[in-house]
């Protein structure tokens, strides 16, 4: 199993909408079988796929709870090849009791949960939350590859620096297959702010950039309130496409 965190620092740059489509279409148009793990509090991910349940076991006791079993945590989507573990509110005082028990190890919590199930799926892609907490940490614990989606505007490389600062630190300390697989750029727009944004970006050296751009499109807002993935909501948009694209670029 190959395990890919999806991450930035910044909020509302397409992180989840990135994981949900980068999910669908591997389990779908390329047959693999797919784990989508929530690790967001506003628990996005599992709302898009309809999971969301304070009643059943989500991420947070994967995180505090010692012996727990990960098969009773998964829950199949509607999409066959297609599961998830989901994540509500009750991740932020997970993350705090982490935090106060040292009597074991903080930062492979997910790692170790994941390990169970790896015969079981071909890709795990985990949706992250714009911060870096302990879940975060676990997450690139867990991972060997990242991508960073991008937004670009006014602010759009604030906190760049950092995440790779906290991804590098990562791989010397904790987790030496850590890749960063590239950055992104997504919600594109064909306007002079978007055009210089991504040559700055593909101009620089520091951090890898898909060749793949996804392009804004109405279509990806109505699809979060239909729940429904992008190739199936409107599979000739720009924003199917270029997922589509991007995925067989990632697979390449
Ligand atoms: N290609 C696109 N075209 C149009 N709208 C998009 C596109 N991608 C994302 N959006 C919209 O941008 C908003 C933010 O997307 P998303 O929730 O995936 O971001 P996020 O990075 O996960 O945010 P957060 O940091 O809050 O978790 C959503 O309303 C989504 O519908
Ligand atoms: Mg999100």
């Amino acid at each position: 199993m190959k395990t890919i965190s999806i991450i930035n620092l910044k909020g509302g740059v397409a992180k989840t909408i990135t994981s949900c489509n980068m999910a669908h279409i591997l389990a779908t148009v390329h047959n693999k079988r797919v784990l989508l793990v929530d690790n967001d509090k506003q628990g996005n991910a599992s709302k898009f796929y309809k999971v969301h349940n304070y009643d059943k076991l989500s991420l947070s006791e994967v995180m505090t709870e010692r012996h727990i079993k990960l098969e009773n945590v998964i829950v199949h989507t509607a999409y066959e090849n297609l599961d998830i573990i989901q994540a509500n509110m009750t991740l932020l005082r997970a993350n705090r009791e982490v935090l106060m028990d040292t009597t074991r190890p903080q930062q492979n919590r997910i790692k170790s949960a994941l390990a169970t199930v790896s015969d079981q799926y071909d890709y795990c892609i985990i949706d992250n939350a714009p911060d870096i907490n302990i879940s975060t940490i676990n997450a690139l614990v867990a991972s060997q590859d990242v991508i960073i989606p991008v937004k670009i505007d006014n602010f759009a490389f604030d906190g760049l620096s950092e995440l790779i600062e906290q991804i590098d630190n990562v791989t010397y300390d904790l987790n030496q297959q850590l890749t960063l697989k590239g950055c992104l750029v997504t919600c594109y727009m064909r306007n002079e702010v978007n055009k210089q944004g991504e040559e700055w970006l593909r101009n620089q050296t520091e951090y890898p950039v898909f060749e793949t751009h996804i392009r804004r499109t109405e279509k990806v807002d109505e699809s979060t309130f239909a729940s429904i993935p992008i190739r199936e909501y409107s599979i000739r948009c720009g924003a199917s496409r270029d997922y589509l694209a991007f995925v067989e670029e990632y697979l390449k």
